[in-house]
């Protein structure tokens, strides 16, 4: 039996979208095309070639959404800002009514109290410079980027004081060139470390520029985390486990914190011949633009078993919605994923497991000593609209209630914690899941086929209202 402390009073009781998934008006305003309006449009990437061209509208309807948060009593919206609405190439000319509209949304959000969030990467990167130079392949991006953030910051530093930096580079990048699965669809090892390593210097860059800009915000990267379990106490499970935790985990997040790349990690990869090209000046940077606080994705822990040379190779995820679906995944000789026998999953294949969320704070705020923000954690599944306007997902009001508590164990336990995001406001485009995977508070009506876009409070609408309401007495 435990007696909890209260959530701090200035707790940022949050819920998160991001541009592509919410927004639409893909070509209106100016914006120029990202890499994922082109993606999107190939045959076979997406369930039912579901895309974001309309998404669930935002653009068109951020009054009646902010008006639909106030009603909630968010106190913080993470959003995240599109590259080419600002620069509709990649650089050159700022468009004016790209910047027009963030801060009409900005502006509705303090009028009603609620802190913004804003993420300044979301994979939306521009499909200019992806077909100049091949995007984060290329050292000119960084250069490219620090130009759009810093546009960002003198516009907005006044007015937001959170801000995320690249969301999820880890599951990005992995899907960008291991799985093939984002754009630009690649399959190289090499490649996709190279890539990793000029996406810590353009985050570094850019919060070495926030500090000059925004002297009086906080800035960190978002980083997906599913903390790694040992499928046993074998040795070779533990093995796998630590090697796990350290390749698909710590070399981002000691990468974007220490200004280093972890050690047995740098060592394989120097050996395969895969390591990134380090050069003069490189670790510097990193170590001049450490993040202020880091930002936790986290929806599952994943559990990893011995993988002996010849083995279990990367597969893309499960985006069928049918249970059950999920190959496992490794690299030979280093791991590969095995289902956890004492944990239920979502349709998705997904584990539901709040314990490790409690444990992935944790670890993160032991390691790297800074505060932490939960940016995204929610769950994806098919939700109905019934008759007289209803939507019943108690299975998400359960989900969403053992986490927050789990966050609450995680203070316990000595963690800040500055925020709970929660994933997702409104329901939204699932990238390559379409329209069926759902994650919001609030039904859209649509589906891969259209809709009539109408916003529907779910029951777990009323339930967050209430928890936020109480300060988290409520649960
Ligand atoms: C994260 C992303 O990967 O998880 C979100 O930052 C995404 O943009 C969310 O929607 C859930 O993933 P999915 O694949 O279920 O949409």
């Amino acid at each position: 039996h435990h007696k909890f402390n209260d959530f701090p009073k200035d707790f940022l009781w949050g819920a998160a979208s991001a541009a592509y998934q919410v927004e639409g008006a893909w070509d209106e305003g100016g914006k120029g095309p990202s890499v994922w309006d082109s993606f999107t449009k190939l045959p076979g990437k997406t369930f039912q070639g579901s895309n974001g061209d309309v998404a669930v509208d935002h653009y068109h309807r951020v009054e009646e959404d902010v008006a639909l948060m106030a009603e909630m009593g968010l106190k913080a919206y993470r959003f995240s800002v599109s590259w080419p609405r600002i620069y509709p190439t990649g650089r050159g000319e700022v468009n004016e009514a790209g910047l027009a509209f963030y801060e009409r949304l900005i502006d509705a959000l303090l009028a009603h109290g609620i802190e913004p969030v804003l993420t300044l990467y979301h994979w939306d990167l521009p499909q200019a410079l992806q077909d100049e130079y091949g995007g984060w392949e290329d050292r000119r991006i960084i250069d490219d980027f620090e130009r759009y953030c810093v546009t960002l910051y003198q516009r907005f530093g006044a007015k937001v004081k959170y801000w995320v930096s690249l969301n999820e580079q880890n599951y990005n990048l992995t899907n960008a060139y291991q799985l093939g699965t984002h754009p630009p669809a690649v399959q190289d090892r090499k490649r996709f470390f190279a890539a990793n390593h000029i996406a810590f210097l353009a985050n570094a860059r850019v919060i070495k520029a926030f500090r000059e800009h925004v002297p009086n915000g906080l800035i960190g990267p978002s980083f997906a985390y599913s903390p790694a379990y040992p499928a046993s106490c074998a040795p070779g499970d533990m093995l796998a486990f630590e090697n796990a935790e350290e390749f698909t985990n710590y070399w981002w997040l000691d990468a974007y914190c220490f200004g280093r790349y972890p050690q047995a990690a740098l060592a394989y990869l120097k050996e395969s011949g895969e390591a990134p090209e380090i050069l003069p000046g490189d670790l510097a940077l990193l170590r001049e633009g450490t993040p202020d606080y880091i930002g936790v994705n986290y929806y599952y822990t994943l559990t990893y078993t011995d993988n002996p040379l010849g083995g279990q190779t990367m597969q893309r995820i499960n985006t069928t919605g049918q249970k059950g679906t999920t190959p496992s995944s490794g690299v030979p000789g280093l791991y590969r994923t095995t289902p956890n026998p004492h944990l239920e999953t979502s349709n998705w294949d997904w584990a539901i497991d709040p314990t490790g969320m409690r444990i992935a704070l944790r670890r993160l705020s032991s390691r790297y000593a800074l505060p932490l923000m939960i940016t995204e954690n929610g769950l994806g599944e098919f939700d109905k609209l019934e008759a007289g306007d209803k939507v019943q997902d108690p299975y998400r009001i359960d989900y969403l209630r053992s986490h927050v508590k789990a966050c609450q164990e995680a203070m316990q336990d000595g963690v800040e914690l500055l925020g709970y995001c929660a994933w997702s406001f409104t329901d939204i485009l699932s990238w390559l899941n379409g329209y069926q995977k759902r994650y919001g508070f609030v039904y859209v009506d649509r589906d891969e086929q259209g809709g009539s876009l109408r916003r529907v409070k779910k029951e777990s609408f009323h339930w967050y209202r209430q928890v936020i309401a109480s300060g988290g007495k409520a649960l």
